[in-house]
């Protein structure tokens, strides 16, 4: 039975016998193979880390942050967040007893990550500023207050995150070719490649994946090499201009040989509605992954392999599902109105 990154990973993790172990049992998520590769003639596999207890892979970090955090009798965490890592950080606090202070972009948190932390009794404050200043902030207030700050700043976050390439690594047997990963504020692809980089140092694998960090058009300072001052897009989870973990994002595309992708929204959409297709509903950041996957296919730069990181569910931000669809209408309760709209509408195969 599954008992968690820190119980399944303790040897690469930060613990110590006598740190107290807060967790709902995350990581151990589902790797999937799928059909979407096949009109390029290459394999992609997706890890749907959707399946974490809150929906997204920030769990992952955040069991071992707040582990520490209460190990160090911590009064309580802040954070600054575009909505996943605060509803990691109200869930996990709440288990751990602690307080949660949550400090948001005033504007464009989907709803339902909102409602997340709301719902776990975190204090949420919005910021009328875009997540970067509202990161300085929460790194200012962490000192000022006295809270532990658990963005990916934190080391412990990052520490926790790397399990996901562990995972990866104890189901193939090895490292995949490539693995893509949507990139915000770049904490996620910096512990992925450490992770696969400790794993090869145990000599758990002998060789290291291509790393393809994925970003937003609209928000893709690390594919231009410069800082983005209003980022837009749609996939609101990574529309950061100014990401923390930059130099740990540069490091880990050079030494992997891979590459920064940017997708427009229009792509990102697309690879959302292709994941629904295999029955994986994911927030648009999330298709990101997949988006920058299809992008390098059809210029022929794909490798044969590639694992696309699944970062968050769909349910997080019904909004712009609903956005786009036309609301189905109701019917009278009878088989010929049912069959009338039937004839409508096109069978699946
Ligand atoms: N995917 C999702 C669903 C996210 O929520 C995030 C980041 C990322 C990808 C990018 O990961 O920042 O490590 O490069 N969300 C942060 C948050 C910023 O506050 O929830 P990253």
């Amino acid at each position: 039975m599954w008992r968690g990154l820190i119980e399944e990973y303790r040897p690469f993790l930060p613990v110590e016998h006598a740190t107290p172990v807060i967790t709902m049992l995350e990581g151990g998520t589902p790797l999937l193979p799928s059909r979407l590769g096949t009109p390029y003639g290459i394999r992609i596999g997706v890890k749907y880390d959707a399946a974490n207890p809150t929906g997204s892979f920030k769990d992952r970090g955040m069991t071992v942050a707040v582990s520490k955090a209460l190990e160090a009798k911590a009064s309580g965490i802040i954070c600054a967040s575009t909505g996943n890592t605060a509803a990691s950080a109200a869930a996990y606090a709440a288990r751990a007893g602690f307080r949660c202070v949550v400090l948001l972009p005033a504007r464009g948190v989907a709803t339902s990550k909102l409602v997340q932390s709301l719902a776990s009794g975190a204090l949420i404050i919005p910021i009328r500023a875009p997540f970067d200043r509202v990161l300085r902030l929460a790194r200012q207030a962490a000192t000022r207050f006295g809270l532990t700050l658990v963005n990916s700043v934190n080391p412990h976050r990052l520490a926790g995150q790397k399990t996901v390439a562990f995972e990866i690594c104890d189901v193939l047997g090895r490292a995949p070719e490539a693995l893509a990963v949507p990139v915000g504020n770049a904490g996620n692809i910096t512990a992925c490649w450490l992770g696969f980089k400790d794993y090869r140092s145990a000599g758990r694998i002998d060789r290291l994946p291509r790393m393809i960090g994925v970003q937003a058009a609209g928000a893709a300072p690390l594919v231009r090499g410069r800082p983005v001052s209003q980022p837009r897009t749609v996939a609101s989870a990574i529309r950061i201009g100014r990401p923390a973990t930059w130099e740990g994002a540069v490091q880990a595309i050079a030494e992997s040989g891979g590459q920064f992708v940017a997708v427009s929204d229009d792509e990102i959409l697309q690879a959302q509605v292709a994941l629904a297709g295999e029955g994986l509903f994911v927030e648009p950041a999330s298709a990101a992954s997949v988006a920058g996957t299809f992008k390098l296919a059809r210029e022929g730069a794909a490798p044969s392999e590639v694992i696309c990181i699944l970062t968050g569910h769909g349910l997080k931000d019904p909004e712009v599902v609903l956005a786009r669809a036309t609301a189905p209408r109701s019917i009278p309760p009878t088989l010929d109105a049912l069959a009338s709209r039937l004839s409508g509408t096109p069978s699946r195969r």
